[in-house]
């Protein structure tokens, strides 16, 4: 059986654990600082299993140390989003927490795969890599699939269609500047343009790049987890799996579409390895240039992040 940790037993880290559990995809242990929290979601979820039927053995501790060996990491450890915020508004904190975090997984799971999904997702998986030390393949941002389900579902919603016959792809960073690709986005086949007309398609984009924002203004207390805990499980999935999935994720470049030293959502061939490759569309000069300008958004936030952070010098975070 295979073993992922989960850091940060809240809302995205305690619905990953569901739909994985729910898919018998491997033991999970949930780590938390909150003492009694991790404990009590996992034994909660344990007396689920009965009736739901999976096998997987689920625990929680406060000791980063039951992560040991594992072969998956995802980090949802930090705080989320309150109506006013961006995403780069939560960086100081988030930052610190992911330091420990990473130091924690290179100590005791230094062969594990790590799937990042704390806020700025893009600036938080840099950290993770730098803090970890791992391989640039072995260090995920999840994002793309969450913002690629998100225009997948508004998508079928207009067109009255199940939303698991619409494939799209979302790139670029994890923020409000994403890159919904409409000439990528198909209904089993059929390209999304014969279906509606362009008005509507740019209407969709919009809402999909607004949509993280959407949910964080109608809860008012903190941001989206279902579809992020799915999202969570589904590239876990295509580790344990060893599935060969093609998904938008955030990676970090070295030249890819032009860009360097920095994490952007791209196309990646997901597997045991993690990245196993990265795939490099042609973009029209239209989408080169969106992509260009939500690139810019990360680089600045990277930029911010620099004048707070060295790698393995700390930063002057709360955490
Ligand atoms: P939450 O507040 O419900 O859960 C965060 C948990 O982290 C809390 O239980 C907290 O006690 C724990 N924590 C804090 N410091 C810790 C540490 N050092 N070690 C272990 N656990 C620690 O927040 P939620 O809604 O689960 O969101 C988590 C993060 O994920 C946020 O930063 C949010 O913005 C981000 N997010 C990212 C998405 C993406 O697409 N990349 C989607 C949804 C959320
Ligand atoms: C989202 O897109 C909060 O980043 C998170 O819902």
């Amino acid at each position: 059986m295979h073993k992922v940790s989960i850091i940060g037993a809240g809302h995205v880290g305690a619905t990953a654990v569901y739909y994985i559990a729910e898919k018998n995809l491997a033991d999970i242990v949930m780590v938390d600082v909150v003492e009694g929290l991790p404990q009590a979601k996992a034994l909660d979820y344990l007396h689920a299993a009965p009736m739901r039927k999976y096998s997987v053995h689920i625990s929680g501790t406060n000791d980063y140390k039951d992560i040991i060996d594992s072969d998956v990491v995802v980090i949802t450890a930090g705080i989320p989003r309150k109506p006013g915020m961006d995403r780069m508004d939560l960086m100081k904190i988030n930052v610190g927490i992911a330091k420990k975090a990473s130091l924690a997984i290179a100590e005791y799971a230094p062969n594990a795969i790590v799937i990042v999904v704390s806020n700025p997702l893009d600036i938080i998986a840099m950290v993770t890599l730098q803090e970890s030390g791992f391989a640039l393949k072995k260090v995920i941002g999840m994002a793309g699939v969450l913002d690629s389900t998100r225009f997948r579902y508004f998508i079928a919603q207009e067109l009255n269609v199940w939303p698991g016959d619409v494939m799209a792809m979302v790139l670029g960073g994890h923020g409000d500047s994403m890159v919904p690709l409409s000439r990528y986005t198909r209904v089993n086949g059929i390209p999304v343009s014969e279906l509606m007309d362009q008005a509507t398609i740019d209407q969709l984009i919009d809402r999909t790049r607004t949509g993280g924002g959407e949910i964080v203004s109608l809860l008012k207390k903190g941001s989206a987890f279902y579809a992020p805990g799915a999202s969570v499980a589904k590239m876990v999935e295509a580790i344990v799996k060893d599935e060969k999935r093609v998904l938008p994720v955030s990676a970090y470049l070295r030249g890819e579409y032009g860009y360097y030293d920095v994490f952007l959502g791209v196309p990646v061939l997901l597997g045991r390895n993690g990245i196993e490759k990265i795939i490099q569309l042609d973009l029209t000069p239209d989408e080169k240039q969106a992509l260009d300008q939500s690139a810019l958004g990360v680089k600045k936030g990277v930029e911010t992040l620099r004048s707070f952070y060295r790698p393995g010098l700390g930063s002057d975070s709360s955490e």
